[in-house]
């Protein structure tokens, strides 16, 4: 059935809360599959070999400037630059983010962390989501990269105008998120500003300070890194710690697992990021006519990169549909692959392995509160009713 048209109302909240029968039908029925109609048409791919086979092509399948429109005036850096371009940005980029520096950032985390549990755990009931999963990443990446934590609420509601804009129309969207868009980019040039003055120990000021090729970065390449990292920083964590929170609130035997043996986190977090697969798809577009399982893919098509159908494919692992936090391999493509793999990912693991050892060993059963229908967003798949007594 590759290349054949099949109908899903992309909205559907069942299938946003659990993907994965759509996501079998997809692999199993039209594995590329050409959507005509709607909004942004497209390609989807969902097969494990076929998304490696995507992401590891660049030249064939860029993430450049057309292949998403998020409000972007110019390329986001690296995401939107295509190899060897996009390679001299992520030689610089990629030190910020190395182990070492992520170590050094646990203790403070981990203080944040408590902090933020100790205001709850006595009250028996709170929404996860607002408690923890939305300000502790948020303050975290907000010190990291230099904007006011004061201001996290008010970043955190231009972030959701992008990702999730409230429209009803593609022109309804377009027109929000070029306008939530500007807004993000007067802070960031704001800042970029200051920073031109006076350096701080954040990362604008080292990236200010920082050479491609022997050339400086200008402020605007400065701004044009910001705009990704303000929008990959300020969702991906939050939507995953609700992902795994929501699926332990839901799953008493595979909670206790980790209160009774937290040595277990580390391999849980990976396990539950491939089944949940916070960010389900990324994007491509395709630079020439090519072909995919038999479908014809036209040069400029939009291809839509289903990591999470990837994720849940037998092809990754054995009985991929079953949750196992002792599975010894488990090379998921949530953080996605290739040249544009995720930069924030030791980060983002320290974060989640933080919150649930702290999380755990205060709260070590809870459930979802009677009476709540858990509401996941579709695309980031965050859960901002994320209700939970003790
Ligand atoms: C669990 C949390 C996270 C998930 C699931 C995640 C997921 C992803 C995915 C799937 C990509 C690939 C995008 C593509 O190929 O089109 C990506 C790229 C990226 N992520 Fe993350 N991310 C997370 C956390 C973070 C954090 C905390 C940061 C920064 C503070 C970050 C920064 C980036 C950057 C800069 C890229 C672009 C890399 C490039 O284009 O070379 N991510 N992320």
């Amino acid at each position: 059935m590759a290349g054949d048209t099949l109908r899903f109302d992309r909205n559907d909240p069942e299938r946003a809360r659990d993907p994965r029968g759509l996501y079998k039908l997809l692999r199993d029925h039209a594995p590329v599959m050409n959507m005509e109609e709607g909004p942004r048409p497209g390609t989807l791919v969902s097969r494990y070999e076929d998304v490696l086979e995507v992401l590891r092509h660049p030249e064939i399948f860029s993430s450049n400037d057309d292949a998403i429109d998020i409000g972007q005036k110019r390329p986001m850096i690296p995401l939107q630059l295509d190899p060897p371009e996009q390679t001299k940005f992520r030689k610089l980029m990629a030190p910020l983010f190395a182990p070492k520096v992520v170590d050094a950032l646990e203790s403070q985390t981990r203080r944040l962390t408590v902090e933020l549990i100790d205001r709850v755990a006595e009250k028996g009931a709170c929404n996860f989501h607002d408690a923890i999963a939305e300000p502790l990443p948020s303050t975290v990446f907000l010190q990291l990269l230099g904007l006011p934590v004061a201001r996290a609420a008010e970043f955190i509601a231009l972030k959701d105008g992008i990702i999730r804009p409230p429209a009803e129309t593609e022109a309804e969207r377009r027109s929000a998120v070029l306008g939530t868009g500007e807004k993000i980019y007067a802070v960031l040039e704001e800042v970029v500003a200051e920073r031109v003055e006076e350096r701080r120990d954040d990362f604008i000021s080292g990236f200010l300070d920082s050479e491609v090729d022997g050339e400086r970065l200008t402020p605007q390449d400065v701004v044009d890194i910001g705009y990704l990292f303000f929008l990959a920083g300020l969702d991906t964590v939050t939507a995953s710690l609700d992902c795994i929170l929501a699926y332990l609130a839901q799953h008493p035997k595979a909670r206790a697992s980790l209160v009774e043996d937290p040595t277990l986190i580390p391999n849980a977090i990976e396990e539950l990021l491939r089944f949940e697969t916070p960010v389900t798809a990324v994007p491509r577009i395709a630079t020439e006519d090519t072909e995919m399982a038999g479908c014809p893919i036209a040069r400029g098509t939009r291809v839509n990169v289903m990591l999470g159908a990837a994720n849940t494919d037998d092809r990754l692992v054995n009985e991929a549909d079953e949750v196992d936090f002792h599975r010894e391999v488990n090379k998921h493509l949530a953080f996605g692959a290739g040249a544009h793999r995720c930069l924030g990912s030791h980060l983002a693991r320290m974060e989640l392995r933080v919150v649930l050892e702290e999380w755990h060993a205060r709260v070590p059963d809870y459930s979802v509160a009677p009476g709540v229908e858990l509401d996941y967003s579709a695309g980031l798949r965050q859960v901002e009713n994320l209700e939970l007594v003790w």
